[in-house]
């Protein structure tokens, strides 16, 4: 029932991207001129959570845009209701919605939406992940130096020791490929998929990562903090790879060099 609901929710929320993609909207902006919100994410929010609380009204729901709407249940529902914003602010089909749901602090279903590629992912706690229904895994590659891995940057710049500047410099000054797409939710899925090695990003929110992470682990691969500590979505930093390179990502990650 509950994965009914959530493969339900995933598809109103990207009906209103649909909706509103390439048209007119209206966009504002939050912590810093470019963190933007559209007319899209509310409605796509608003959809989401209507369908959530018309089948489970008693569940705690976590939503970017919305905040908490606590409760003493045991069910909470991490809500990015478009991730990819500025993409989808610019016409770049690369955003989609991503909700996971978490039961007693452990991260049982997640289910990402791109409905610009069609691609639905879906993962279950100790089933594994599937694209379109079908099952995917993470990629072998087990050298860095041959990978091709993925990134984000915060909507601050980050000038810390190895920051994500210096990190993605060390990256590209041995010339490997290190893609940004502009999605966090979808460079887990994409490396769920096995079309990344790796990613990392030293700055997300829960609703970023809730679903894409177990993805990832549920596709066979590793994710940790930036430490390399067992993963916990309340905190910042993210290493997702498929296992074979993680310790050698985690290094550089933390100053090592290539
Ligand atoms: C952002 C995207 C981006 C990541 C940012 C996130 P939003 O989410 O996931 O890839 O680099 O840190 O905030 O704002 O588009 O929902
Ligand atoms: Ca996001
Ligand atoms: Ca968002």
């Amino acid at each position: 029932m509950i994965k009914n609901t959530l493969i339900q929710a995933v598809e109103v929320g990207a009906k209103e991207l649909t909706r509103f993609f390439n048209g007119t909207f209206t966009i504002a902006s939050k912590s810093s001129i470019n963190d933007l919100v559209t007319e899209a994410d509310h409605a796509s929010e608003k959809a989401i959570i209507g369908l959530i609380q018309s089948q489970f009204p008693d569940h705690f729901i976590l939503s970017e845009e919305t905040g908490e709407m606590a409760s003493l249940s045991d069910t909470k529902w991490i809500i990015d209701p478009i991730d990819g914003t500025i993409n989808f602010a610019n016409g770049i089909p690369i955003c989609c919605v991503s909700i996971g749901v978490e039961h007693k602090g452990e991260m049982i279903l997640g289910s990402v939406y791109n409905p610009f590629m069609n691609e639905l992912y879906f993962a279950e706690k100790g089933q594994g992940a599937t694209l379109n229904g079908r099952p995917i895994k993470v990629s072998n590659k087990d050298s860095i130096l041959h990978s091709c891995l993925v990134t984000g940057f915060p909507y601050q710049y980050l000038d810390s020791e190895n920051g994500p500047l210096q990190v993605f410099e060390k990256l590209v000054r041995k010339a490997i490929p290190v893609r940004r797409l502009g999605s966090a939710a979808l460079d887990l899925c994409w490396t769920a998929a096995g079309r990344f090695d790796g990613f990392y990003e030293h700055k997300l929110q829960a609703w970023d990562s809730a679903a894409g992470f177990l993805m990832v682990e549920e596709a066979g691969g590793k994710v940790t903090d930036l430490m390399g500590n067992a993963y916990n979505p309340y905190q910042p930093g993210i290493i997702a790879t498929n296992g074979f390179i993680h310790d050698q990502l985690l290094s550089v990650v933390n100053g090592g060099s290539l």
